[in-house]
């Protein structure tokens, strides 16, 4: 699969948002993820308003996932492959785009049962720092950290200079 990663532009909206209501419905087949599309869509507006990037791969023949991530918050908010893209590098190159935007570190929320994408960021270097619930489901979520080899980590990156 030859993949190109890209800055998100309005006319990927509706691709994106099959894709992601397709890979959360395999993940959660007990939740409707089409009646959360004006939350979808508020998170992607709010989030770009707010100075956040959205980080698009794609084949030749179409988009096969996303990720959305705030820099000046080390905060990974959504990262979704197409199921097609499951296991094909397509989630790590963009990670990698998210983890390249915040050489500090990043953090992120994981629904504690979600096994896949829990494999998937301890393979990628993520460390548990905390927990917490899903603002939405009320499901148990874990806080994930990944911090690059030079870096001090958030926390101390957070404390103010004396
Ligand atoms: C999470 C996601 C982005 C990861 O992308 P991916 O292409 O599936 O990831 P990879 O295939 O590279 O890695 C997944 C790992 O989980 C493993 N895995 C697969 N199913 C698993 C399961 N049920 N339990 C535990 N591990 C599992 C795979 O073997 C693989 O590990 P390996 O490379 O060491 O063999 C993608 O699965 C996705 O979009 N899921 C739905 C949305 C989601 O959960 N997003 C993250 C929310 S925080």
């Amino acid at each position: 699969m030859t993949l190109s990663l890209r800055p998100y532009e309005d006319a990927d909206w509706p691709d994106l948002l099959a894709l992601w209501i397709e890979t959360w419905s395999l993940a959660r087949p007990d939740i409707d993820f089409t009646a959360r599309t004006p939350w979808l869509a508020g998170l992607f507006k709010d989030s770009l308003a707010g100075g956040a990037r959205i980080v698009v791969a794609a084949d030749a023949a179409g988009p096969v996932g996303f990720v959305l991530f705030d820099p000046a918050r080390s905060w990974l908010e959504q990262i979704a492959a197409h199921p097609r893209a499951f296991g094909t590098g397509a989630a790590k190159a963009l990670l990698g785009q998210a983890k390249e935007a915040c050489p500090a570190g990043l953090r992120l929320d994981v629904n504690a049962d979600n096994g896949r994408a829990l494999a998937f960021y301890r393979r990628e270097g993520f460390e548990r720092v905390g927990k917490g619930r899903n603002p939405l489901s009320g499901l148990p979520t874990l806080t994930l950290e990944w911090r690059p080899p030079s870096s001090a980590g958030l926390k101390t990156r957070e404390t103010p200079p004396s």
